[in-house]
């Protein structure tokens, strides 16, 4: 209930403003962000490969509705993967990419219902294929995150005709959607790489689980699936419970077959402990000056979060 209430109040233009001039709101910030620029999203993804870790990379942004913004955004990506490849970051995948789709075009002309236009799907295809083409000559992969169910079936779509050509363009399912164990059916097959997070969006109880332990079992079902499956699974999650769950059932594949996956700043011991077991441990790693709708979500995962943000906050007021 409080992450629904608080991913809705989110929306209001008022409480953005506040939040994103309040100077106390950088400190939460710094803990889930590299930093605002691609010096910084290198200096950091070069410290966490130092210890063990791979890293996917997320330039900051989401739903342009601006055709030159989708156009800048892309060219963002494709700077990043330069630079990332001359510093010899991105060599089998160590360094990789995730790109949401809303943020290269996919809501362009959608209008406020959000339902996704032929013009969108195509713009964000056609920007998608730029970015692959980039990671390719890099030595790397993308994977296009997950947003909110309106745009899920696009960019299914999407995912599915770009991978003709390059097969390592990894999907995002939510096990909060009920359609996703039926997606994760299809999606596991031979090479297909699949992250399986809970999902972080707020979504109408028509379409998505509401009680969290049905989401918790909805993705160990998926995982099952996936890890039973000839793909490569990238298992997204810092609950303790399902990471015991993908260890023993990833026992019976070979450790370079999946990945564990976490968020920057989010059980960064637990990441290194699992490295240090031998298992591949992947940091997604945000970075940009738009931040406001990562951090809201990562606040409303955890009401300790949300706590220390508003001590943040009152404290230097
Ligand atoms: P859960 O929220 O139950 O948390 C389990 C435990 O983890 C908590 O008890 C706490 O200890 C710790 N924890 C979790 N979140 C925390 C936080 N923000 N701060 C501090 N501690 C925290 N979603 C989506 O809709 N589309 C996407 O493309 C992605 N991509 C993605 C990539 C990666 C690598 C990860 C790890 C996650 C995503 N997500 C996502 C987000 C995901 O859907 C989900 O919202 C969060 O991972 C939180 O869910 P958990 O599975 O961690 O469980």
């Amino acid at each position: 209930m409080l992450r629904r209430a608080l991913l809705a109040a989110a929306a209001s233009g008022q409480i953005r403003e506040f939040v994103t001039t309040t100077p106390a709101t950088r400190a939460v910030v710094d803990r889930y962000v590299a930093g605002e620029s691609i010096g910084d999203a290198v200096r950091v993804a070069r410290s966490l490969r130092e210890g063990g870790l791979l890293v996917s990379l997320d330039y900051l942004g989401e739903d342009t509705t601006d055709s030159l913004q989708a156009s800048a955004v892309a060219t963002q990506y494709l700077q990043l993967l330069g630079k990332l490849a001359a510093e010899g970051l991105t060599e089998d995948g160590a360094v990789e990419v995730s790109v949401k789709p809303t943020a290269v075009g996919l809501l362009l002309g959608s209008g406020d219902a959000g339902v996704v236009t032929e013009l969108g799907e195509r713009t964000a295809a056609e920007h998608i294929e730029r970015i692959a083409i980039a990671a390719r000559d890099a030595g790397t992969t993308v994977t296009l995150d997950a947003e909110d169910h309106r745009t899920t079936v696009a960019v299914l779509r999407i995912a599915a005709t770009l991978r003709s050509g390059f097969p390592w363009l990894g999907s995002v399912v939510q096990a909060g959607l009920r359609r996703t164990e039926a997606d994760v059916r299809e999606l596991a097959a031979p090479d297909v790489r699949v992250r399986l997070c809970k999902g972080a969006y707020a979504e109408p109880v028509s379409e998505a689980f509401t009680a969290r332990h049905d989401v918790d079992k909805s993705f160990a079902r998926c995982l099952r699936i996936l890890l039973a499956g000839p793909g490569y699974p990238m298992i997204a999650t810092h609950d303790p419970r399902l990471i015991a769950i993908t260890r023993s059932l990833g026992l019976g594949r070979p450790p370079e077959s999946f990945e564990y996956q976490m968020l920057y700043g989010v059980r960064p011991e637990e990441q290194r402990r699992l490295a240090g077991t031998g298992a591949r441990v992947r940091v997604y790693l945000p970075y940009g000056d738009d931040w406001y709708g990562y951090l809201v979500r990562r606040l409303a995962e955890r009401p300790a979060n949300l706590a220390f943000f508003l001590r943040s906050l009152s404290s230097s007021s």
